[in-house]
Order: structure tokens, then sequence, then C-alpha cells
């Protein structure tokens, strides 16, 4: 087979056969096919688009590149995936609700990408949290307090891993076929039995329009179906930012916050309780009614919290440790009025700034920054009210940020 016949083949919109797929995708991986010829090809799967035949084929290529979890006798494993947002800290709240519930959480999550931020980044703001769990570790700790979350482990999916670092500097993430063969590989590679994905559409989201999402979540459903999993899909809104709190420490913080129960009524609570009773649905093969029940009893008698607390301990780290920059700037409302819009994507781009995130990937985060919103969209406003707190470790020029509040009447 000849590298350039298949691009030229998939540049003129013909469907490649698994052997073509697998001799280019593994070629990739070992490195005899080369980033310029690996970057041809995705941007023309971009503009082309695949058939699902395709997709099923690549889906396979990278899950059989890696390891496969089994996690044997352990019970029904139910994992979730976002999409990624700004502000989405739903894992932190969400995977010890379901495991309270006594359904097993597996959780492998990422690092933040883009603007968006990561689960694993946010977990490290507790000192001495440990992501990195080896198979055995992850398996012990399912046993005895039925929740991880931890880092993928390195060999798994290897090829997603190549493909999705090429991915962000080509500009060819937002392709629907790619994004679906990624995130699905990971999980089944990960060892989930049933699948909730949460589909993130808007401004600071990968998808922008929700006729791209519903594309994106039929097809998951079809890859699900393929591999014998259940796949269920929540598409939720990324306009604005999730929650108050943006930032690895703040937003773990507000996470405790909502186990506690001190939250409730948000649009972050609401789509944690939302997630977290597909889950149990899910995993106990009972109505979502019937697991909404559960769901807000675990939280409402502290068991939720606890499973939390649990989860912490067994892997090394230490609340009482964390912390939060004492230096704060503050962004107030110039004028009167009433708040129509947060800018989710201004304030991930903000957030960078600080040192939240990463704008090279040899960037080392800072967890004690961030910002926390003061005012919601709806809320009343008077001219030098305090509409978000900066937590910062370098003072920054607030006259050169992005507008992150729309004041209207
Ligand atoms: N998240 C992933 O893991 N993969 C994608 O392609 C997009 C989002």
């Amino acid at each position: 087979m000849v590298v350039v016949d298949v691009l030229n083949k998939k540049r003129l919109g013909k469907e490649l056969s698994y052997q073509e797929l697998d001799f280019i995708f593994n070629g990739y991986l070992n490195g005899t096919v080369k980033d310029y010829q690996m970057s041809a090809l995705l941007m023309a799967i971009c503009i082309n688009g695949m058939s699902d035949e395709e997709i099923f084929a690549l889906t396979k290529i990278f899950i059989d590149s890696g390891d496969i979890l089994d996690f044997g006798d352990a019970g029904i494993i139910v994992d979730k995936h976002s999409t990624g947002g700004i502000g989405d800290k739903t894992t932190l709240v969400i995977a010890p609700i379901v495991a309270s519930c006594g359904v097993p959480v597996v959780k492998m999550s990422g690092r933040g990408l883009g603007y968006t931020g990561g689960t694993i980044d946010k977990l490290e703001s507790i000192p001495g949290f440990n992501v990195n769990l080896t198979d055995e570790k992850v398996k012990s700790q399912l046993k005895k307090i039925g929740v991880s979350i931890s880092s993928q482990t390195a060999n798994l999916t290897p090829i997603d891993k190549v493909i999705y670092a090429l991915r962000d500097v080509t500009a060819t993430v937002s392709s629907i076929p790619l994004v679906a063969s990624s995130i699905m590989s990971k999980k089944i590679a990960g060892g989930a039995d049933k699948i909730l994905i949460d589909i993130k559409v808007g401004k600071g989201a990968l998808l922008k329009n929700r006729e791209e999402a519903k594309k994106l979540a039929d097809l998951m459903v079809k890859i699900g179906s393929f591999y014998q999993r259940e796949v269920r899909t929540v598409i939720s809104d990324m306009n604005t930012p999730l929650g108050y709190c943006t930032g690895n420490s703040l937003e773990v913080l507000e996470a405790i916050e909502i186990l506690k129960g001190r939250q409730y009524g948000t649009v972050l609570s609401d789509l944690c309780i939302d997630l977290a009773s597909e889950m149990v649905s899910m995993g106990k093969e009972i109505s979502k009614q019937d697991a909404k029940i559960m769901v807000l009893e675990s939280l409402n008698k502290g068991r939720a919290y606890e499973k939390f607390l649990e989860l912490v301990k067994a892997q090394g780290g230490h609340l009482e440790k964390m912390k939060v920059s004492k230096k704060t700037q503050r962004i107030k409302a110039p004028i009167d009025g009433v708040i129509k819009k947060i800018d989710a994507l201004a304030v991930g781009k903000l957030s960078i700034e600080l040192g939240a995130g990463r704008k090279t990937k040899e960037d080392k985060v800072d967890h004690t920054v961030g910002i926390k919103l003061n005012k919601l969209i709806g809320d009343k406003v008077k001219k030098g009210d305090i509409l978000a707190i900066l937590y910062v470790n370098d003072k920054i020029d607030l006259d050169n940020i992005e507008t992150i509040f729309t004041i209207g009447e």
C-alpha cells in the first residue's frame, strides 16, 4: 500500500477500507507515516467526513492500539465524558454521588485543553492527590470504595493520544467523526459497560450549535450499539461558564459546596443532579425518576460528600492544605442594569492568562488562581458593584481583557 494513494482516495471523498485506515493510523503511531501525511488525511476527513463503517473501523483501530481494561465482576461500570467546557467541574461532584448510590465509577480524565479546563488539573490542586494510578490500584480502590478518578494510563488508546496532539495544532479537532471515535475508543478501552456523554454546545465549547451536537450524539449512540454498549447523551449549554468559579482550587471548593448541599437550584447543581441520575439509572437499570430520588437522598444525607472525602483520602490528597491566591483584583460594573450575558470563552481566555491553564504543552498550571463570578445572568447591578473577583499571582491589566459581562436594561 502507498500512503499517497490512500490520501488521494480520501481527498476525492471515497470510503477507506479497514486495512487502509489501519495501515495509515498504525503507521503514524510507529513513525512510518509522517506528520505532514497524517495532517493531510485528517484535513481530508474534516472536509469530506467518514461513513459509519469507516468510523467503526477507526474506533476499533484506536481501541486495539493499546490495553483494554476489564474490571471483571466489579458490577456494571458506568462512565461519563464531557466534550469540554469552561468551569465544568461536574465530574468532581458526580463521581462521588454515583459511587455513594452503589454504582461503581472508574473515571479516566484529562488535563485542560485549549481554553477548557481538565479534571486532572483540578484534582492536582489538592496537595498530595495522586492522579497516576496503575490498573491494579484502580481495581483495588474500586473494590474498597467504589470510585477512582485518574489520568489515562500511557497505554490506553495510544493512537488517539498522538492523533489528538496533531489535531490540536492542525485545526482538525472539531471533526464529528474524529471526536466520536476519539472519545468512544477511550471509554470502551477504559472498561466502561455503559457510557454517558455530556455534549457541550456554545461559545466556550468545541461544538457551536445544537445541530452538530445532535449529529455527534447520534453517532456516539451508533458506535455504542456496534460495541454493545449502552450510550446516553445529554446536550448542555456552554455559552456561559458552568457555576461561579473557573480555576483549579476554586473549582474543587465549589464542587465541595455542591456536595455539601449548599448550592441547590443553580445551573451547575441541576446539571450535576441530572447527569448523576442518568448514570445511576444506567448502572442500576432503574428509571431516571427513581435514580434521581437516590441521588438527592445521597446528597441530602451527606453520603456523596463522605464518598468524596474517601476518594481524596484513598488517592493521598490533603484538602486542608489546598490554597487559593490571597492576591485579588475586582471587575466592577461600569453601568447600572441587568446581566444579560457572561461570555464563557472570555472567561476561559482570562483564566489561561491568569495561569490556571496552559498556553504551551510545557507550561505549569498555577492551581491557586482563577475567577469567581459574583453575579450571574439575570442579576440586577448598580454601577461599581463587584461582578467578579480574580485570584491572581501577578497583577493583570483589567483594561486589556475581553469583555466578560454584557449589561443591558
Ligand atoms: N475530547 C476527546 O477526548 N477527544 C476529542 O476528539 C474531543 C474531545
